[in-house]
């Protein structure tokens, strides 16, 4: 890496401006936005999106969200956008959301993996928007995580394990929204949820549309499936010690089978909220506090830096408590389902 420029009391708009112009002219940059960290680079510069696709280990058959700071950005880059896209946009812009639309040739085959279509957000954190603008140039950019890793959230998670995979890096403090944009695709006048985010089916039904989710959000894609988002397929979240996700409205069976577990001589992590902490209190165990069990904003917030941690413990097996699937939380599960590699434990 050759630089981290820190944003995260103060934004030097003429320090930005410069890592922009790096951008255009092909360099990688890790940078924040208002859900996740991002690797970007100029979205029409092959080679620059090949070395984001080099640094994530990421399979090249995994397309990239493209961001934009404007309309006048997105207008090349795609066609035939309908009424309800159109709406989409209006509705959810700038922010958490990510729509799929059909690409013009402008749009390099790279980044959309061969597919017709281009994935297409614009972010509203104003770091992100600024160097997009500066940039002159569509953004692509993928969360910044290796593959299979959970996304970076704040940037001292992720220097480690990406400093000499990028060029330049921006501290943009925590990220507000922790879990990935809203991606949804219009099929038919619907709007399918492909992946879970801020954005909820609720909000898009709220504008007057029929809304679904995609069948494959809370479940395992299976060798054969057909899957409308390539990402649904890959591995996701994942930290290396064995984890299980649990699903109980009985708290005693819950601390019960931990504490068995720890008897039988196995190492244990729990990931909760903050009023299970005293049920834990007197165990033998790593205890992480993903926050008040009803504030899911929070939850979501604190979710990919608490995956994080669990490796550093060196634990025989995690437990992560399971939220309610409305609102932000259904994102919040359909992380948690992947994290766990769909290892779940109903009490
Ligand atoms: O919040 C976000 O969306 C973050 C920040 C950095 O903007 N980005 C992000 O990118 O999460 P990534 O690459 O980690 O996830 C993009 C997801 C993948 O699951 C990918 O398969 C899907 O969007 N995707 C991208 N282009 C697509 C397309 N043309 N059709 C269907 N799915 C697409
Ligand atoms: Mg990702």
């Amino acid at each position: 890496m050759e630089a981290i420029y820190d944003f995260s009391e103060d934004i030097n708009f003429k320090l930005l401006k410069r890592c922009a112009n790096m951008v255009t002219k092909g360099a990688t940059v890790v940078f924040p936005t208002e859900t996740v960290y991002g690797i970007g680079a100029n979205a029409l510069d092959r080679k620059a999106v090949k070395k984001i696709f080099i640094a994530k280990g990421r399979p090249y058959d995994n397309p990239l969200i493209v961001h934009i700071c404007d309309y006048k950005m997105l207008k090349p880059l795609v066609k035939n956008v309908n009424k309800i896209e159109k709406e989409l946009m209006k509705a959810f812009w700038p922010g958490p959301f990510t729509i799929i639309l059909p690409k013009t040739d402008i749009v390099p085959d790279i980044v959309t993996c061969n597919m017709d279509t281009v994935g297409i957000r614009m972010p509203s954190n104003i770091i992100a928007r600024k160097m997009i603008k500066y940039a002159k140039v569509p953004v692509a950019a993928p969360s910044a995580n290796i593959s299979g890793k959970p996304s970076g959230t704040d940037l001292s998670d992720i220097i480690d394990e990406l400093d000499d995979k990028v060029n330049y890096m921006i501290n943009g403090g925590a990220c507000e929204v922790g879990v990935e944009s809203t991606v949804v695709r219009v099929i038919n006048d619907e709007v399918v949820i492909l992946r879970p985010g801020k954005i909820t089916k609720e909000d898009i039904e709220k504008l007057g549309f029929k809304a679904r989710l995609d069948e494959h959000i809370f479940s395992e894609v299976e060798k054969g499936d057909k899957v409308l988002s390539p990402g649904m397929k890959h591995k996701h979240y994942a930290p290396n010690t064995k984890t299980v996700l649990v699903e109980t409205t009985n708290k005693e069976k819950f601390v019960k089978y931990v504490d068995k577990t720890i008897q039988e001589g196995k190492k244990v992590c729990v990931i909760s909220f903050e009023e299970d902490k005293k049920l834990f209190k007197r165990m033998k165990l790593e205890f992480l506090s993903l926050g008040k069990s009803k504030d899911l904003d929070e939850i979501s917030k604190n979710l990919f830096s608490m995956l994080r941690k669990v490796d550093g413990f060196n634990v025989d097996i995690c437990f992560i408590s399971s939220v309610e699937k409305k609102d932000i939380g259904t994102a919040i599960m359909n992380r948690l389902y992947r994290a766990c590699g769909y290892n779940i434990l109903k009490l």
